[in-house]
């Protein structure tokens, strides 16, 4: 991975409900989780993309910002969002 702004940015996750799951997923030929984190609502993670992780899921009612910009994710009830 070249030293772009990916290994740099920051992204927020901000929990809009309890139990939300930020799962890492691993970089390179393998997609695996390697990581959970659970927050309780109003609690926030702060991350970034590293050699480590490419990639992120988000289980519940989130409030996603990065650089990118902002999104919501759903709440594990809703079929809509
Ligand atoms: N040890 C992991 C890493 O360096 C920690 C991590 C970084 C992480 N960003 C993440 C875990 C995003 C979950 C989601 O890659």
């Amino acid at each position: 991975m070249s030293e772009t702004s990916a290994k740099t940015d920051f992204f927020i996750i901000k929990a809009l409900e309890d139990g939300v799951n930020v799962i890492g997923l691993t970089r390179g030929t393998n997609t695996r989780f390697h990581h959970s984190e659970n927050l309780d609502k109003g609690e926030v993670m702060i991350a970034q993309f590293t050699e480590h992780t490419s990639a992120v899921k988000i289980r519940g009612k989130a409030l996603i910002k990065s650089a990118h910009g902002e999104i919501e994710s759903g709440g594990k009830e809703s079929t809509s969002e």
